[in-house]
């Protein structure tokens, strides 16, 4: 079989299947950050891209493809060379949903409260037994199919173990790691249990080179390395010594891939979407958001802030639409489906409440649908990205560059975006309901010369680094 060069491994891989009626496969691009970034990897630079298959129906094709290879079985995978691993379902779901999208992922975005507190019992140890096989079905995949010397990138939370494992495997390899996540502070990565904690950081030690979006995330995992392992840290350098190995820490602060958005944006699928929602809006101001149904995103205080603008400032009554995109992620975890509820109980209070026969004051609309998110970036006034906690945003990214009018832009501080944006962004503490509901009012209000100034510098500073720059530099750093 053919050996890679370059090899990536993410959970999520460019593909999904669902099951067609009749038996044959449907194919999906993969939502989320990771994928779109991923994506501008070279198809023909001789590499191999390894992931989890996420689904009964993703499990049957890379089941009938030769060893998973999606491309191989006649896939269309954009010419990309995919390899699906057909991990057994139990073992999956212990790892992807219980280790890497609740412990690891409240973790990172500091989502326990009161109501949810982790609780490290004999069940969490199973779970984390089924989270260290899935890391080494990754870490033997990567081992069978990278050529000698082969550069190998490894993605997200998922897959904090294996760096490690893979370099116990193959110390030939030079092995990078990119989290997409925020890292959380030293006391509160410290909620996990020492050992799981060590083995955490020790496996994301096993690469030559970590890297974060931003400097933010990257000072926090020194502090961890520091506290947790003791081990010696350069915060000038950015490098951390543990066991007699040197890591170097990077950050490559993801940007928006301006050429293909501005693309994309002006098929006409997109220019339907636009002629629809201008009909819809008419004169109206638009106020957008766009994430996956995430508790991270803060939906629901969005929504409360823009009925709190609606109470405050009735000269908006007639004159503004809030367009909402929450598409559905993750609904095998209770707290995602309780959170689409909520978002979708607060939608109906708002229109309840203020809605009258010519004035739809809030539209939600609950599925993906990525054309109709772009229309709407096309069409927008003001953009709301207000995450509790996020490792980059691309929403905050991506609306300045199509945004028609110029939009304003509202940023939680809280976002990585926000290093980049802060700027020219009106930002917001994502807690403070009336404060997100004053910076909307300010938005809306702002003159048009200094929003449509604004908006360029948001733009320019959002394609400073396009995805293809991005990987390129990582590969780079691993010379
Ligand atoms: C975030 C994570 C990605 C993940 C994406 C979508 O952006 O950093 O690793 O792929 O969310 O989540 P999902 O669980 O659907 O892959």
């Amino acid at each position: 079989t053919d050996k890679a060069a370059i090899l990536l491994a993410s959970n999520r891989g460019p593909v999904s299947f669902t099951l067609k009626d009749d038996g044959t496969f449907a194919l999906k691009r993969g939502g989320g950050g990771l994928v779109s970034s991923l994506s501008a990897i070279d198809p023909s630079a001789g590499v191999i891209w390894i992931c989890a298959a996420l689904s009964d129906a993703d499990r049957r094709a890379a089941r009938h493809a030769p060893g998973g290879r999606l491309d191989q079985a006649g896939h269309d995978t954009g010419g990309q060379a995919v390899r699906m691993l057909d991990i057994d379902p139990a073992t999956f779901n212990r790892a992807y949903n219980a280790i890497a999208n609740s412990t690891l992922w409240f973790i990172h975005h500091m989502l326990y409260d009161t109501a949810n507190q982790p609780v490290f019992d004999a069940r969490f140890r199973k779970e984390w037994a089924s989270y260290e096989a899935y890391n080494t079905a990754f870490a033997d995949a990567l081992a069978a199919d990278a050529a000698k010397g082969a550069k190998v990138m490894v993605q997200d939370y998922h897959l904090t173990l294996t760096p490690r494992l893979l370099r116990d495997r193959r110390a030939d390899l030079r092995i990078g790691y990119f989290t997409h996540t925020p890292w959380a502070p030293s006391e509160y990565f410290q909620l996990l249990p020492d050992d799981v904690a060590r083995e955490v950081l020790e496996g994301v030690l096993g690469a030559d080179y970590a890297a974060f979006h931003t400097r933010r995330w990257a000072g926090a995992f020194l502090d961890c390395c520091e506290t947790v392992l003791g081990a010696k840290v350069d915060r000038e350098e950015l490098t951390v010594t543990h066991a007699g190995r040197t890591t170097r820490v990077g950050v490559h602060g993801l940007g928006a891939d301006g050429d293909f958005l501005r693309d994309r944006a002006a098929q006409t699928d997109v220019e339907a979407h636009v002629t629809a929602l201008r009909e819809q809006v008419g004169d109206r101001k638009l106020i957008v958001r766009v994430d996956r149904t995430e508790l991270s995103k803060n939906i629901v205080r969005g929504l409360l802030a823009y009925r709190h603008l609606l109470r405050e400032h009735p000269e908006w009554h007639g004159r503004v639409v809030h367009l909402a995109f929450a598409y559905p992620s993750r609904h095998d975890l209770p707290e995602y489906r309780e959170y689409t509820a909520a978002v979708r109980r607060t939608a109906a209070e708002i229109v309840e409440e203020f809605a009258t026969p010519d004035w739809q004051p809030l539209i939600l609309h609950v599925n993906d649908d990525f054309p109709r998110s772009l229309a709407a970036y096309r069409m927008a006034d003001v953009v709301l990205v207000n995450p509790i906690r996020d490792g980059m945003n691309l929403v905050a990214k991506e609306a300045p560059v199509l945004s028609e009018k110029g939009c304003a832009l509202v940023l939680s501080r809280e976002a990585g975006a926000f290093f980049d944006l802060g700027q020219d962004a009106i930002v917001v503490n994502p807690y403070d309901v009336t404060g997100t509901a004053e910076a909307l009012h300010q938005a809306l209000t702002m003159d048009d010369a200094e929003r449509i100034a604004r908006c360029r510098r948001l733009a320019a500073a959002a394609t400073a680094l396009p995805p293809g720059k991005w990987l390129a530099d990582q590969l780079a750093a691993l010379e």
